[in-house]
């Protein structure tokens, strides 16, 4: 038998890269989050480890605390076991985290960081040179953007893929992917639709004329009712092969469900592994797509209330957009989430619920296609912090044309104006990191943007709405989603809590790290705050009506609350874990009011 290698390129300088990132990530959020204790002395650090027998083991490093949050940067090939820089991952986490921390999770936090070392590497050493000039399109890039949550040290952890699903179904090798599609008994499935047309639609764009007879064909040859009693559904092959055929055995054999094929059109993974496009149909939508696997942060599955809540938050949120003229002047624009399905999960028994919540649905996501003009260009925000394989980073050009300054201005107006207006006017705060974030330029130029990944991405308090009467009606989550998922809830009764889901998601990862890529460029981290604070200022001065919402939803406060999401990891859901971190947009304010005097 042939020995199927094709998916396992090694190469020792890419496990070598990743090594050394993993590292430093991850002590980068030990040391922020004050998981391990550490003794400064300047740029120099040091801490300790345990080793297998119990020994104390010195470690060392070099690391700067930045003026944004406070974060901890380590310097790359700065970390020293006893003096030796040479220290292997898996030494590093034997003697720094499994050794040391007593959470609930240390073992499966190591074997998440293991997996994300496995998998990088994996991806890196395939990844091109550059990103060739024709994959310069939306569909292209979120395939190029390697890298992975720049915070988070499990970036990649994508528990359960082997390394062949990972070269199959990851990102980063760009292959075709065929969808597995079903019928499903009519009366099992929910479905939620911003437009009664929507379904047609989506039929049309994903199953070709031909495929959509012959499924139908295929359907009415195993049931003796009408096939109007069966919707189709597609779900991704991974999830079909190792979850669906065997949790819903019963439903298969006693025809709830029906397996109709592998689709004709193929699609593209996006960088969230499990929203998908359509290679052969530019406009439609992208199918977002349960996948049992533990990536980064949560198992990626879709709960079946934000499968219906979708349409009525897209609805929502559409309504608000386009009747507000500040919005619509600077052409912001969401992508709809037009379909949600998902199995009725509570026609199961207690047993089966649980292993099949989340497992079966979709939800329809518009395609970009249709909110770009011709002069526009779409990229996913964390390409401006992508550095390609040959060391130069995808922004490099634009920046090289325009000049840091004007460039940085510019992208910080177009990111931080529409944010901050729906947080304080309309009092709804968005997920906003970079890996939901779409900019839009003209000629390199940034120019606006679109904001994506709305279903379970928002957060309010109905006290504080512009229109408290359009308030969406929201499907609750079971009792048991909360149980395991405490941080996801939509609705607060604190406004605190809807500011600090912006501050947060937006300023504390998505602009400190647009900030540190820019530092490369030469726009110092003060500067770069200072442009932040100078675009809210004047954004509150043109909007003087407002004055009480720049207080509730105060950006400036010192006590904003970040969440720490490695100690989430470690030390399990049972607790929130929260902190203060020094907030840079209040120092720089400071800083502007001290040179007015
Ligand atoms: N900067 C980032 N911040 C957060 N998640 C990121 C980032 N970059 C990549 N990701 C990945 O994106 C995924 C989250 O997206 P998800 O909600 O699953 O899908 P979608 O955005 O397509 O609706 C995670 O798997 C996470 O690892
Ligand atoms: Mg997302």
């Amino acid at each position: 038998m042939k020995l199927m290698t094709a998916f396992m390129p090694v190469s020792e300088a890419s496990y070598k890269t990743v090594q050394e990132r993993l590292k430093c990530q991850t002590l980068e959020a030990l040391l922020f989050e004050e998981i391990i204790p550490v003794t400064k002395n300047g740029k120099y650090y040091s801490f300790h480890g345990q080793n297998v027998q119990g020994e104390t083991v010195l470690y060392t490093c070099e690391a700067v605390e930045k003026w944004s949050f406070g974060r901890v940067k380590v310097k790359p090939y700065s970390i020293q076991r006893e003096g030796d820089t040479n220290v292997s991952i898996y030494t590093f986490l034997e003697e720094v985290v499994q050794q040391t921390l007593d959470g609930q999770h240390t073992r499966t936090f190591v074997q998440e960081l293991l997996e994300t070392f496995v998998k990088d590497s994996q991806a890196k050493s395939s990844q091109p040179p550059s990103i060739p000039a024709e994959d310069l399109h939306y569909e292209a890039l979120e395939s190029h953007m390697i890298d992975g949550h720049p915070y988070h040290p499990s970036y990649k952890s994508r528990v359960g893929f082997t390394l062949a699903d990972n070269h199959l179904y990851g990102p980063e090798f760009n292959q075709d992917i065929a969808l597995t599609w079903l019928a499903v008994r009519r009366h099992f499935v929910d479905i939620a639709v911003l437009e009664p047309t929507a379904i047609n639609e989506m039929y049309q764009h994903h199953l070709q004329p031909e495929e959509l007879a012959h499924f139908t064909q295929q359907l009415r040859a195993q049931i003796d009712e009408d096939e109007q009693a069966y919707v189709f559904l597609p779900v991704h092959p991974w999830q079909f092969e190792h979850i669906i055929a065997t949790v819903f055995y019963p439903q298969i054999a006693d025809k709830t469900i029906i397996i109709l094929g592998k689709s004709e059109s193929s699609y593209r993974a996006q960088q969230s592994i499990r929203s998908l496009s359509n290679r052969h149909s530019a406009q439609a939508s992208y199918l977002k797509l349960p996948l049992s696997i533990t990536n980064t942060s949560t198992s990626r599955i879709l709960a079946h209330h934000t499968t219906q809540n979708a349409p009525i938050i897209s609805a929502w949120l559409n309504r608000i957009i386009k009747s507000d003229e500040y919005l619509k002047n600077c052409q912001f624009e969401i992508l709809k989430e037009t379909i949600g399905v998902s199995f009725r999960y509570q026609k199961l028994s207690v047993m089966q619920y649980a292993v099949a919540y989340g497992t079966l649905g979709v939800i329809h996501r518009e395609n970009i296609a249709q909110y770009l003009q011709e002069d526009e260009q779409a990229w996913p925000l964390n390409a401006l912090m992508h550095k390609q394989k040959n060391g130069e980073a995808f922004i490099q050009q634009a920046i090289a044309f325009y000049g840091v300054e004007k460039w940085s201005r510019a992208l910080i107006e177009t990111l931080v104006t529409p944010i901050v207006h729906l947080l304080y006017v309309h009092g709804i705060a968005l997920e906003s990191h970079a890996q939901n974030i779409i900019l839009v330029l003209k000629n390199n130029f940034p120019h606006r943007i679109i904001i994506k990944d709305l279903h379970d991405g928002v957060r309010f308090c109905s006290s504080e709405l512009l229109h408290p009467e359009w308030e969406p009606k929201l499907n609750p989550e079971p009792a048991t989603h909360r149980q395991f998922n405490r941080y996801s809830f939509l609705k607060t009764a604190k406004v605190s809590e809807v500011r600090d889901y912006t501050f947060d998601a937006f300023f504390f990862i998505c602009m400190t790290e647009l900030c540190f890529t820019l530092e490369e460029f030469g726009l110092r981290e003060e500067d770069f705050w200072r442009t932040c604070t100078e675009v809210i200022l004047a954004y509150q001065q043109q909007h003087p009506q407002y004055k009480d919402r720049f207080q509730t939803f105060d950006l400036f406060a010192a006590d904003a609350l970040i969440e720490e999401m490695t100690k989430r990891r470690i030390y399990g859901d049972q607790t929130l874990y929260f902190r203060k971190a020094q907030n840079p947009l209040l120092q720089a304010l400071e800083f502007l009011k001290n040179e007015e005097k």
